[in-house]
């Protein structure tokens, strides 16, 4: 090439949610089969779609009107719906023209950290689900900047750790919280949200709040929203029918902006996200039509509770497995499908292990060379029992343990999964 022409951002860019796929793909080339607890797609494990809402979608797309292109920002009348949505909370007020659709949040994160200026950093959380800090890393040319959330104070933000780390750093702009969250299923209390609206009002900072897994809370948790809490503070919510629905082919997720009215460059940076989406076009019209349909329906409030009720009754199932293992941290999830479980790293040394019976997986292991406790935990566990998770230390976290998610449906596989999980913990920490 005449000059280098890959940005410096580009080696940060990984995701490894799904680069452990093609290690499992290899895997299961040497016969093994593969238990995919990998990835956050309710489909893919078997998930069914109710029929009323397969048939409002039957509806439109036997509607001509739902090929063509929408308005850049949205339908019109789906954008008056869901800004009716937030208004009905009585907090903040917002009206269509605060709503963005994208093609799926992947789109609108891109397009969020890619459009402040390079020097300017969004905190995001520790672990963090990698499209985020991978996005915000690229665009900064740098490490993701992080705050701790603790796993012993179930996986809340430490907030003295978020304070010093804006603080002292003058760069960081914005603060980004995933609630419910990606990957450790935490939801966040409302004290939580509110001092973190604290020290965005202190240091004058906006705040990033994905709530694509808002409606997926259990455990008698309650729902909190950042358009509850935000006050004055300019602040984005994230949201989609990916988890939801769930359709995440769909590709359709939207942006909910507050208060953009009460600080000129925070207006002008949702200009620029708008605008760059102008030069797209548009987003997906068809999932944009289903949605108030599907949303307004009276069935709707039911099915989200009876999904509940189910990712409650595995998580409940998960955490009492795993809870008295020794050397590992578990919290129960609360929210959204995954769960984390922590190493102590007391118990990690050169000498861990889960025996690989086939020779030839063995070696195909060895030779992959992970690089961190968690990686070597997953590989063994995926060379020897097919089950594949995600090593926790790929979520921007130096802490070593992995995720995995909630959603296999069969009760009698789910418990097999988290007894082999366990029985392999234990070898591995011995
Ligand atoms: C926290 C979080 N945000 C955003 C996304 C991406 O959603 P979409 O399918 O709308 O791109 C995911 C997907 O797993 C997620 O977990």
């Amino acid at each position: 090439m005449r000059n280098p022409i890959i940005d410096i951002g580009a080696k940060e860019l990984s995701y490894e949610i799904r680069e452990i796929v093609e290690i499992a793909k290899k895997v299961k080339n040497y016969g093994k089969e593969i238990i995919w607890e990998n990835i956050g797609d309710p489909i893919a494990k078997g998930e069914k779609i109710p029929d009323w809402i397969k048939e409002i979608i039957i509806s439109e797309v036997k509607d001509d009107s739902s090929y063509g292109y929408s308005p850049t920002k949205g339908l019109e009348e789906t954008r008056e719906f869901l800004a009716n949505e937030v208004n009905k909370r009585g907090k903040a007020q917002i009206n269509k023209e605060d709503i963005i659709f994208f093609n799926g949040l992947g789109d609108a994160i891109a397009k969020i950290y890619g459009l402040l200026r390079r020097e300017i950093r969004v905190i995001n959380p520790s672990p963090s689900y990698s499209t985020h800090s991978s996005a915000e890393a690229a665009h900064a040319g740098a490490p993701p900047l992080t705050y701790y959330l603790n796993p012993h104070d179930c996986w809340y933000p430490d907030m003295d750790d978020l304070y010093k780390r804006i603080k002292y750093n003058p760069a960081v702009s914005g603060i980004l919280i995933i609630n419910p969250d990606n990957p450790t299923g935490a939801v966040y209390p409302k004290k939580i949200l509110d001092e973190i609206v604290d020290i965005a009002n202190e240091f004058d900072l906006f705040i990033i709040s994905d709530e694509i897994y808002c409606n997926i809370i259990y455990n008698n948790k309650k729902q909190v929203l950042l358009s509850d809490v935000i006050d004055d503070v300019p602040g984005i919510a994230l949201k989609g029918i990916s988890k939801e629905l769930p359709w995440p082919g769909a590709r359709c997720g939207w942006i909910e902006v507050y208060n953009s009215d009460k600080d000129e460059e925070f207006k002008r940076y949702i200009d620029s996200i708008y605008r760059a989406k102008l030069i797209e076009v548009c987003s997906t019209t068809l999932p944009q039509k289903v949605i108030p349909k599907i949303f307004g329906d009276r069935r709707y409030k039911n099915y989200l509770k009876e999904r509940n009720k189910l990712y409650e009754k595995r998580s409940n199932l998960a955490y009492n497995l795993l809870k008295n293992i020794d050397g590992v941290i578990v919290n129960k999830a609360n929210g959204a499908f995954y769960m984390s479980v922590v190493f102590d790293n007391t118990y990690l040394n050169g000498a861990n292990e889960i025996k690989i019976n086939n020779k030839n997986l063995k070696e195909f292991v060895d030779s992959l060379k992970p690089n961190t406790h968690d990686k070597k935990f997953v590989y063994q566990l995926l060379a020897e029992t097919g089950i594949c998770v995600v090593p926790l230390t790929s979520f921007c976290t130096e802490l070593n343990g992995f995720r995995i998610t909630l959603l296999e449906s069969d009760e009698k596989k789910f418990k097999y999964i988290f007894d082999t999980i366990a029985e392999k913990i234990k070898e591995f920490l011995e």
